[in-house]
């Protein structure tokens, strides 16, 4: 039987919508708006674009965002300083600086810079370690968006084995962290493992984040498995992810689209830990 689609941008809106609220409640309230600092460095197309859906994803459930935009050859050291200034801002909830960087910039120098209290993409090393013990203050957006949808389609978890292809600190590796505080058995790939096909094949849950269109072909999913397809890859003329979505789709039980699977979900999840930033800093 052909997979159930996992529909991230009806996800997200039903989210939003949850968020929206939290986010009227806290102005009622506490008169306090929850606000994202975003900072884009350089003109990379694709970095723009999901700056711009961020940017929209605010205004529409009311958290306030400004936009820093740099030129590509912005020395480290403006970045830095900008950061500084955002860290020390009371009105600045959560702080966001788009990857990639340009060259010339020591990326983990400047996510290191940022406050973890501040940190809603969840890269500071601080976060990251949090992830590894099982206690993070926030989580970054994508490894949250994928066990979202997981959840939301009501997916089990415990006990399944799942296989991530794909080790990036953005996606892989968190989400591994996930699975694993879920009772997963987890399997980490990458797109050099021998015989990819042997551990795909394995899979009850499988992700892939490998930035590889068709990495993942029918045989390699198991009958049954849940897919879900974290590349944004531009072939052909057309957006699509890593896995060879139709034939993929026979064999699954539920599989994500691309686009309109993880990327709604993920910029939800980003609204979500940049309210979780404002309701904390409104308590301490
Ligand atoms: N570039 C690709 N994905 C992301 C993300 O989740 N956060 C940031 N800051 N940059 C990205």
């Amino acid at each position: 039987m052909p997979a159930q689609i996992l529909d991230g941008r009806e996800i997200a809106r039903r989210l939003q919508e949850e968020i929206k609220k939290e986010v009227t409640r806290l102005q009622r309230e506490l008169q306090v708006t929850p606000s994202l600092a975003v900072i884009l460095v350089g003109d990379d197309p694709a970095s723009a674009i999901y700056v711009r859906n961020k940017a929209r994803a605010c205004q529409e459930i009311g958290v306030k965002s400004d936009q820093y935009l740099l030129p590509a050859d912005v020395p480290e050291e403006t970045i830095l300083r900008l950061i500084d200034k955002l860290n020390g801002d009371q009105s600045v909830h959560g702080i966001l600086v788009q990857l990639p960087l340009p060259p010339h910039i020591e990326e983990r120098k400047v996510l290191e810079a940022v406050l973890p209290s501040k940190d809603v993409d969840g890269f500071h090393p601080a976060n990251l370690g949090g992830l590894l013990i099982g206690n993070p203050l926030f989580v970054a957006s994508t490894p949250a968006g994928i066990l979202e949808l997981l959840d939301q389609a009501g997916v089990m978890i415990e006990g399944k084995h799942a296989v991530v292809v794909g080790w990036s600190v953005i996606v892989g590796k968190p989400t591994a962290f996930l699975l694993l505080q879920r009772r997963a058995t987890v399997t980490v790939c990458q797109i050099w493992t021998q015989d990819l096909a042997f551990h795909t094949r394995q899979a009850d849950i499988l992700v892939v984040a490998a930035g590889k269109p068709k990495l993942i072909t029918a045989p390699m999913v198991k009958e049954g498995a849940v897919v879900i397809d974290v590349g944004i890859n531009r072939f052909e003329g057309r957006l699509v992810g890593d896995v060879d979505f139709a034939p993929v789709a026979e064999k699954a039980s539920f599989i994500t689209p691309v686009p309109g699977g993880v990327g709604p979900v993920t910029v939800a999840m980003l609204l979500r830990n940049t309210l979780e930033a404002c309701k904390r800093a409104c308590i301490a």
